[in-house]
């Protein structure tokens, strides 16, 4: 993946993009230096209410969430937001082109560790529920020891990053990224005693025969991250108890599926590609599988 010898900003870098999208996407890269400044001021404490999916919601997710959706009214460019952390999508002028989901903190239980963690945007002009085929464009933000911007938007996936020489603005670090042929890293979520024996024994391929190394943060952003880097796969199964997964379709497995399946890998859910999914209402959860295309059809083939 060359990392560019010229400085080239995320506004030039997705000038060739429709105006209105390119728009969004720098307000979306621009809010990033604000927002992760907060961080270590927010850092503490959960609130009461938990989640409609019945999770702690840490203090940092509600304040990320109210601030980027914040971020995206300010646009004009957004007409309706669906986020994780919200009952009911919030809407604005109907006249503004896209609808945005959100999850706007990934990866929770990594705050109080300082563990990787991150935020998944996906783009639409249509409304939801729809399939993720209709994305117009994704991205995810890994709050890292640097904060990283990987786009996808139809031409291909780059990777961004805030530097001093952009003034503290993001610039292109790697363009048209690819997953390496030969996949080095895999990454499990979930509690393996209770994978479905087909899916335990896929993986103990994995590790034993094609010697995937493990490589596990607990958070979606940064374990996708690693397979997107060094190639692999990362799973969070069907489980006995939970034949759906932990994921969410819309917020999570969607988005990622877009860019990993731009940057010539494959996502499913065990069954067919995650954005060919029609997800029944846009909170439902999915088993997700991303990774090199032969590891994912290798799932596949396991589960049938
Ligand atoms: P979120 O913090 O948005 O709820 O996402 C956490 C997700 C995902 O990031 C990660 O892969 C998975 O939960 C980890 O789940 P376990 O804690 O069950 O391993
Ligand atoms: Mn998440
Ligand atoms: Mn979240």
């Amino acid at each position: 993946m060359p990392v560019p010898e010229k400085q080239i900003s995320l506004e030039e870098h997705v000038r060739e993009l429709d105006s209105e999208l390119s728009g969004l996407i720098c307000a979306i890269g621009g809010m990033t230096v604000p927002l992760r400044n907060e961080f270590p001021h927010r850092l503490m404490g959960v609130q009461n209410a938990p989640n409609k999916y019945g999770e702690v919601v840490a203090e940092l997710d509600s304040w990320a969430n109210g601030f980027i959706c914040d971020s995206l009214i300010k646009t004009g460019l957004v007409r309706k937001i669906y986020s994780e952390e919200l009952e009911r999508p919030l809407t604005y002028n109907a006249s503004a082109p896209f609808v945005v989901t959100l999850d706007p903190l990934d990866g929770s239980s990594n705050i109080a560790s300082n563990n990787p963690f991150g935020t998944i945007v996906g783009i639409y002009k249509k409304d939801l529920p729809c399939k993720g085929s209709n994305l117009v464009a994704s991205l995810f933000k890994l709050y890292g020891p640097i904060t990283t911007i990987v786009l996808a938007a139809k031409k291909g996936v780059h990777e961004y990053v805030a530097h001093r020489k952009g003034g503290h603005k993001y610039v292109l670090l790697h363009e048209k990224m690819k997953l390496p042929e030969k996949g080095k890293v895999i990454g499990f979520g979930g509690d393996i005693t209770d994978y479905p024996d087909a899916i335990y024994k896929y993986t103990k391929i994995l590790v034993k025969e094609k010697k995937l190394k493990l490589r596990y943060c607990g958070a979606f952003v940064g374990d996708f991250s690693q397979v997107l880097h060094y190639g692999g796969m990362f799973m969070y199964p069907a489980l006995k108890s939970k034949p759906e997964g932990k994921l969410r379709l819309t917020y999570e497995g969607i988005p990622m599926g877009n860019i990993v399946e731009q940057a010539g890998g494959a996502s499913s859910n065990g069954k067919i590609s995650l954005l060919d999914v029609m997800p029944k209402n846009v909170d439902e959860r999915t088993p997700v599988y991303v990774g090199n295309r032969e590891l994912i059809e290798g799932i596949k083939k396991a589960l049938t």
